[in-house]
């Protein structure tokens, strides 16, 4: 156990004090915990293997799945990678900073344990002032997965990242709740086909208009398939209870609901707010609305996290749209799911 000491932001203005304590803290190779535009990040020294090894520790995360390099600026990008391709170029020009996480050759000098031993390094530029501020203060590449412990749903606010890390991680920045709601998306560069390895807050139409045609690892569309990403393979963001995503109209879900009913199973339900007002049931959850697959996304993982195993059984998911930033919320509910119930 360590003391976790947590700093609370209420004005970036006022933050100056709290920021040189963390970025101090990750100086002395020690794991911190901070907001970025998609989700909390538990951040170290990217040339450190032993402060690396920390964030391994905290999460519990399998050793071959590797970690996103932060950085504060294109600029550093080039220090830790061999080459920036053309496509890579456009990216950054387009989209950073903000919630993309490019794939590139590595050159060497990042920790071996934050690519998991790849010859490439996955690198983003966050588009959050506290991530900034603490990225500019260490003046290092920090490495930073989601800050939850392994196999949950990723965290979107600082209590999210308590819960799962207290006691366990040196220091945590709250700075109230994150943005985007899903995390990056992952596109490899490193190729003369751009490809996505993980759908996420830049989508795949976004990408097209700046680089033409994009791929998507085939991998993501069929089970069993190894995915190019290695953390893609993992069972991950699981709630309390299981989940079972449900496709289909409000009646199905309604017949399900009512088998669950009579199986004795305390059922929890997530849906959005028009299926909301077309079903019944006692323990309901809105994380948002078909018109607006974005305010989905930012309340994806706090409804996930909501259900507590102590209230229910089971819960029920609705499915969405996979257009738009719908990708990355059904790629995360997917996952998220131990069975799937069509409707015939
Ligand atoms: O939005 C985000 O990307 C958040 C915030 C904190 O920045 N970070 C995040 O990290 O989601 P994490 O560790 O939870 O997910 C990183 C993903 C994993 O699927 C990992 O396998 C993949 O990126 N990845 C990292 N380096 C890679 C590489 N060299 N090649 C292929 N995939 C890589
Ligand atoms: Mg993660």
């Amino acid at each position: 156990m360590v003391e976790t000491k947590v700093w609370k932001i209420e004005a970036v203005e006022d933050s100056r004090e709290a920021i040189n304590e963390a970025a101090a803290l990750l100086k002395q190779q020690q794991t911190v915990a901070f907001p970025t535009e998609t989700v909390y990040g538990l951040g170290a020294d990217a040339t450190k293997e032993e402060a690396v090894d920390k964030i391994f520790q905290a999460k519990g995360r399998p050793s071959d799945n590797p970690l996103i390099v932060h950085v504060g600026n294109a600029g550093q990008i080039e220090k830790y990678v061999a080459e920036i391709p053309e496509i890579a170029d456009k990216l950054l020009k387009a989209f950073t900073p903000g919630p993309l996480t490019l794939i590139l050759k590595s050159n060497g000098t990042i920790a071996n344990n934050v690519t998991a031993g790849l010859s490439t390094l996955g690198i983003r530029i966050p588009d959050h002032p506290v991530a900034r501020m603490l990225l500019e203060t260490c003046k290092l590449p920090v490495a930073a997965p989601s800050a939850n412990k392994s196999g949950r749903p990723s965290p979107t606010s600082a209590s999210h990242v308590y819960e799962d890390l207290n006691g366990r991680i040196a220091g945590l920045i709250d700075g109230g709740i994150t943005g985007v709601g899903v995390e990056s998306t992952v596109v490899d560069c490193t190729s003369e086909m751009p490809m996505i390895l993980r759908p996420g807050g830049i989508t795949k139409e976004q990408l097209e208009e700046v680089l033409g045609p994009v791929m998507v690892d085939p991998a993501l569309a069929k089970e069993g398939e190894k995915p190019k990403s290695p953390g893609m393979k993992y069972t991950h963001y699981a709630p309390e209870a299981p989940l079972w995503l449900v496709e289909g109209d409000s009646a199905h879900l309604q017949a399900q609901i009512e088998n669950c009913k009579s199986a004795g199973y305390k059922t929890g339900v997530i849906v959005s707010r028009e299926t909301a007002t077309e079903i019944e049931a006692e323990n309901v959850k809105i994380c948002g609305s078909h018109a607006n697959l974005k305010e989905v996304a930012v309340h994806l993982y706090d409804t996930l996290r909501a259900f507590k195993k102590s209230d229910v059984d089971i819960i029920l998911c609705e499915t969405f749209s996979e257009t738009g930033v719908g990708e990355a919320i059904m790629n995360r509910l997917n996952k998220a799911a131990v069975k799937k119930i069509n409707q015939l």
